[in-house]
């Protein structure tokens, strides 16, 4: 495995790869890597010649300075787990490499990127966009893989790779969680004892309101879910919303989608978690 920090090094090994024919498959994140991450890449080398890893924290998704300032980066440890997990190469640039000068394009892709995240976290999918489109240009990968666990997040990659006509695949990974259903997240590490069991309460909820759903409405569901999260400990409902699957608008009704996911945002102390489920698919 290489780790190269520059977008020159990075094609230089790149080119030499894929004029053996290797299919090459891409992974981005932004480290703190855990068994989620592990999951999207392990899935890229089974099903490519050559496996790219971005460990990047993109400056331009963060509205607020201060979550981006405690992100964890731990560049060593992240590089030993992909070496297991079979990654051929890491690309670890600097905020300078990727953005020399300011990145002004906009993207917009309403009504997708206007709701949940987007409604609370302005600016933060066009910074995704900015950086995601930046490492598809400069791997060109065949194929690239995201988890189901920012479903808001996937749903517009998509979008983008649709309306841009990047010609490659986007390989939707599913939700990898704790044994104990917490949802795996590098934030995660910055939960106390305390706030950890508290947030189990998020997944449990989760689980119960898919058994609930089968018995009862949408609003019923959506009550349900609410007054749980606001009933736990240490928890403050951010939203929780349960929308089709692909236009990510809410639905009133189980029979107007065949695909209906619950997205719930929580704080949990000062920590930020998001989880979703499937009712229908
Ligand atoms: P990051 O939060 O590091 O996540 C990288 C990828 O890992 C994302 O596609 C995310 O959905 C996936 N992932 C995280 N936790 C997961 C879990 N528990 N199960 C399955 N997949 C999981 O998402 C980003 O980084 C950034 O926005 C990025 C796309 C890299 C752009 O900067």
């Amino acid at each position: 495995m290489k780790v190269v920090h520059t977008i020159k090094d990075l094609q230089a090994e790149l080119s030499a790869l894929k004029v053996q024919g290797k299919k090459v498959g891409l992974v981005p994140t932004m480290g703190a890597l855990h068994a989620g991450h592990a999951s999207l890449v392990k899935r890229s080398v089974s099903e490519n010649g050559v496996t790219v890893v971005s460990v990047f924290v993109n400056p331009t998704q963060f509205n607020d300075k201060n979550d981006l300032e405690k992100y964890p980066r731990t560049l060593e440890a992240d590089c030993s787990l992909l070496e297991e997990c079979g990654a051929a190469l890491v690309f670890a640039p600097s905020v300078s490499e990727m953005y020399p000068e300011p990145d002004t394009r906009q993207f917009s892709y309403a009504p997708l990127d206007t709701v949940m995240e987007g409604a609370f976290r302005p600016g933060h999918f066009n910074g995704v966009c900015q950086i995601v489109s930046k490492l598809f240009d400069a791997v060109q990968p065949d194929r690239a893989y995201f988890g189901e666990k920012d479903f808001q997040q996937l749903a517009i990659i998509r979008e983008m790779v649709r309306q841009l006509n990047y010609s490659l695949e986007i390989v939707g990974c599913p939700i990898v969680r704790e044994e104990d259903g917490l949802a795996l997240s590098s934030r995660n590490k910055r939960l106390s004892a305390e706030e950890r069991e508290n947030a189990l309460n998020i997944s449990r909820t989760l689980f119960k309101s898919r058994n609930f759903a089968a018995t009862h409405t949408v609003s019923e569901t959506q009550k349900m879910v609410e007054d749980a999260i606001e009933a736990a400990p240490g928890l403050r409902l951010e939203y929780f919303e349960i929308v089709d699957g692909n236009t990510l608008q809410k639905i009133n009704d189980w029979e107007n989608t065949s695909y209906a996911v619950g997205c719930i945002t929580v704080f949990c102390g000062e920590v930020r978690l998001i989880d979703n489920i499937k009712y229908k698919e």
